[in-house]
């Protein structure tokens, strides 16, 4: 497994920030993730006028690895222009869990160059995992 390359990481989140789609809550996410080959994607929030639909920037950039044959997430970023930084939704821990492991790392950044970090463990105790279906 390749060591995080988190400079490139949330360069890629930024990227996906500023193609943002958040018409209706102005609230832009942009994430970017490595896998286990070093390779980087990334994702943006993109709303919809039915809201339900709304698709958040996790779950998009982790679309982007698995249509590119990518399963293994090392490590993943969520970048936002908030003060307070943002941490993923419930559902996005939910799919964050299908492809990383519970020690592996996810941070959210800000503007401001703060960060935080988790484990994957931290984020969803107890999670039903893949590995519960065996
Ligand atoms: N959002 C994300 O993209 N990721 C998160 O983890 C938190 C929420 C998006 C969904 C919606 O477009 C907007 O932020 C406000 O909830």
């Amino acid at each position: 497994m390749k060591k995080s390359n988190w400079g490139e990481l949330k360069d890629r989140a930024k990227l996906g920030y500023d193609n943002a789609y958040a018409p209706y809550s102005q609230f832009k996410v942009g994430a970017a993730l490595q896998v286990g080959n070093g390779s980087v994607y990334h994702g943006c929030n993109v709303e919809n006028a039915s809201y339900g639909l709304t698709v958040c920037a996790e779950r998009n950039a982790i679309a982007q690895a698995v249509i590119d044959g990518q399963q293994d997430i090392t490590a993943l970023v969520v970048y936002t222009e908030q003060d307070k930084l943002t941490p993923p939704c419930g559902a996005c821990r939910q799919v964050i869990v299908e492809f990383m492991e519970q020690d592996a790392t996810v941070k959210a950044v800000n503007h401001k160059g703060e960060e935080i970090s988790w484990q994957v463990k931290d984020l969803l105790p107890n999670a039903f995992t893949p590995k519960d279906l065996k």
